[in-house]
Parts: C-alpha cells; structure tokens; sequence
C-alpha cells in the first residue's frame, strides 16, 4: 500500500513530519542531500512513517516552485524558515497528496509549535484553510513544468536540447522513478516477471509494480537480481556486447561502488576489478557481491592516480557527476546544488578518462558513462580526451541492446533523456559513450 492511501487510514503523527520539515530544510536552507540524512532520520520512525516522510519530503521538492506560487498569493511577507517550511510542507499534503485537508492543517498548526513558533498557530491555520479552499484553482493557472525545475537546470536544459525537450525533461521529473531490477540470470528475466508483478523491458530490466519493502520481494534473498534503473543498466551492457565472448575478459569497472555495474560485468562472466575511493560504499559492493553470489577484485583507490599492475581487456568509467539524470530519485538535486557547484565535474572526468587509456592493452574498449544531462560532463569530455589520439569512438549499436534507435547521438553515443519511454514510466538520464583505444 503506497504511504498516500495509507494516509487516508490513519494520519502519520508530528513527529514524522517534525522529519520531514527537518529534511526539507537540509536541502533548501544548507544544501543538504536528503538521501544521507533520510538514512539516519529513518531508524527513529516506524516503517510506515518512514514511506510517508520520503513521499512528503519528494513531493514537496518536485512541486516547491509550484508550493511557493500558491503561498506568495497568501503570504505578503516571507515568514522565518521553520514556518515558510512548515506550510510548504502543508501544502504539498493539501495539494498532491491524499492527506485530508483537516489533518494537514491540524498537524502544520502542531509542528510549527514544536519548531516553537507558537505565535504563528494563527497564520499557518489560515493560510493553509485558504490552501485547502483555492489552491486546486490557483493551480490549474500555473505553468507547472517552468515552476516546478529549478532556474539554473531548466537553462540548462533550453541551451542544450531546446524549449520543447526541456519541457518534456520537466515533465519526466514529475512522477516518482519505477522500480526497475537486473537480473544474475539474465535468461531467466521471463520467470521472475510474474512473482515480481513487472514487466519486461526490451533493454533486459524488469520493471516492477510490487510495493513494499523491496527486501521482501521474491528473490531477493537469493540473489536472483538487484535494484538499477533501466538507463543505469545500459553502459555495462555495452561493453559486453562489444567483448562479444565476456567470459574471463578482465574489466576493470572505475568508480565502482555501489556495484550495479560490477554485478552486471560478473555475472556474464568478467574478472572484474572494482575500484572505488570511498570505503564505505565499498562495503556495500561487497554487501551486493556477497547476495548475489559472484566475485570481484576490490582496489580502495582514487582513480586518478591508480596504476593497476596489468592491462585490462576493458574499462567500464562510471565518472562522479552532476547526477542530473536522476533528478526524478533525488528531487533536492536542484536545490542542494548549483551551476557553479558542478562546473569542476568535466576536468575531473577527463583526468579520469585520460588515466583510463592508461589502464587499457591496445585495441581494448572502454565504455565512459554519467547520469548527467550535461552536455559539458557528456560528449564534450569524450570530445576533448579523443583529441589527445589515444582512443577512437565506437558507434553504439542499439539493436542488441534493444534501445531505441533515436537514442544514438551523431557521434554514436548513447543520449538517454529522463523523457524517453515516458509511456512505460521514463528513464533515468544518462550519456554513455563507447570507445577503443587506438
Ligand atoms: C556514480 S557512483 C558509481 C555507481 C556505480 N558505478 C554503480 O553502478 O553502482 C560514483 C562513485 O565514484 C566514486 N568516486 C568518485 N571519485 C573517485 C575517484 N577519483 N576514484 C575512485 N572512485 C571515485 C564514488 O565514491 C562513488 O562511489
């Protein structure tokens, strides 16, 4: 049962939305991502709690520009922090969730109490009851799609791929991502499509409608698949349809952890080395290996300045990135980061693609991939790393990889746009690139 009919039963108590406003006000007021601190906030609330903060929290970012327009026709001066939040979070509720009116306002009135604010019991009543009265009309008057994406990205978005894509990027991030799954067996995708109530994708992942907590689905416990966005998928598929035969091909995956691509390259067969720098998202590759059943050399290195002892047969490059692909999983993307913020990400991509090359025997292949929507972090990096000589691009067939044709970029790459399949529930936004060094 999804956290917003489960509302309708019975209302979460302050306390999960004292979370909620806390989490909030991470992201917007600090640049603070959610996810990281959603881990820690988690362990003090009941399942149950835990699935409506998440939903209140995402709601409320995605729709923000939105939830600040109905306000600003309310609200004449900015109240302080805890109570501008506090209705934001009122009226994400009022508006795009199920919570019925009354509790909505009854429980912002408690919390901004509790965030001892006592003397705007009056003000959040008000505003939120006129909320409850107009706000769907005041809506439908809204440009939801320009309201709802934060300046610096929707720029963006126009300069790169035009007004009317931008727009359908927007709309992509308006709905929460699907679960999607790989599968250890990838021969056996049609067997687990019926106990995990899903569908399967012509690139090969199973995309799920089950609900609940994803470590009681059938399956898990044995290993049969793991959790990765069908987009996610892609950039180790291309490399092993490119090594043709992948079994026993050394693959050295950089930047590896958590480890959905080390999965994917293991389970066909790789000897694959993960390297990672951050130890603690080591341990969960190592986690993830473990459920699944397969192996991989770990390497704890900054790959930057990593000097494996042999050559590998092929690189798979994850690179750090802006991660605006992913802005439908992490909706305080736009918030907690800016334009300037990510704007060191392609020097650092490159110095990474270029120590790539180095790791690589003649003739073997690597595949460079981010979850970004930025041309600079994309075909751009590819663009200038191909100028040194020391790699050639590679035409990404789509056929075997059962992507769509008009994914492929001039050069070859793959261009995926949170915007493609958005009748089968969208994917993540990724640039993947595959090239062969010459
Ligand atoms: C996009 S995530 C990788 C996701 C992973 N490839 C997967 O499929 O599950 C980026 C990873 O890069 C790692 N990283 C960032 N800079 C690095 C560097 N210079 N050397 C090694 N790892 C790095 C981070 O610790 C993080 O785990």
């Amino acid at each position: 049962m999804s956290a917003s009919s489960d509302s309708k039963k019975k209302t979460e108590p302050v306390s999960s939305r004292a979370a909620a406003l806390a989490l909030l006000a991470g992201a917007v007021r600090d640049g603070k991502a959610v996810d990281t601190r959603f881990q820690k906030v988690a362990g003090t609330l009941e399942p149950r709690d835990r699935a409506f903060v998440r939903l209140l929290v995402a709601t409320t970012l995605r729709r923000l520009g939105q939830i600040d327009a109905v306000l600003g026709h309310f609200v004449t001066r900015t109240p302080l922090p805890p109570v501008e939040d506090t209705l934001r979070l009122g009226v994400a509720q009022i508006l795009f969730l199920d919570t019925a009116p009354h509790a909505a306002v009854d429980t912002s009135v408690e919390l901004v109490k509790r965030v001892r604010q006592s003397k705007m019991t009056g003000l959040v009543n008000a505003v939120l009851r006129k909320v409850v009265s107009q706000g769907k009309d005041l809506l439908a008057e809204q440009d939801t799609l320009r309201l709802s994406t934060p300046g610096w990205l929707w720029d963006g978005w126009v300069k790169a791929y035009g007004n009317k894509t931008a727009q359908q990027i927007a709309a992509a991030h308006l709905v929460e991502a699907p679960l999607d799954l790989s599968l250890k067996d990838v021969a056996a995708i049609d067997t687990w499509a019926a106990p995990l109530k899903a569908t399967v994708l012509s690139t090969g992942s199973l995309r799920c409608q089950a609900s609940g907590l994803i470590q009681e689905l059938p399956g898990f416990k044995d290993g049969a698949w793991w959790v990765q966005d069908a987009a996610a998928a892609l950039p180790a598929k291309v490399l092993l349809n490119e090594l043709d035969n992948p079994k026993g091909k050394s693959v050295v995956d950089l930047c590896a952890a958590p480890g959905g691509k080390t999965l994917q390259l293991a389970s066909a067969g790789c000897a694959v080395t993960a390297v990672d720098r951050s130890d603690m998202r080591l341990d969960r590759l190592r986690e993830n290996l473990t459920r699944i059943g397969v192996q991989a050399g770990i390497v704890k290195a900054d790959a930057t300045d990593w000097t494996p002892k042999q050559k590998f047969d092929a690189v798979l490059l994850d690179a750090p990135c802006s991660a605006t692909g992913t802005l439908r999983r992490h909706p305080d993307l736009g918030y907690v980061k800016t334009r300037k913020e990510i704007r060191g990400y392609p020097d650092n991509q490159k110095v990474l693609l270029r120590k790539s090359s180095e790791m690589l025997m003649p003739g073997g292949v690597l595949v460079y991939a981010v979850c970004s929507l930025e041309p600079g972090e994309g075909a751009d990096v590819v663009e200038a790393v191909i100028k040194d000589g020391n790699f050639s691009q590679l035409k990404i067939d789509p056929k075997p990889l059962g992507a769509n044709a008009k994914w492929i970029d001039e050069a070859g790459a793959l261009r995926i746009l949170p915007s493609f399949w958005s009748d089968k529930g969208g994917l993540d936004g990724f640039y993947i690139a595959l090239l062969r060094k010459t």
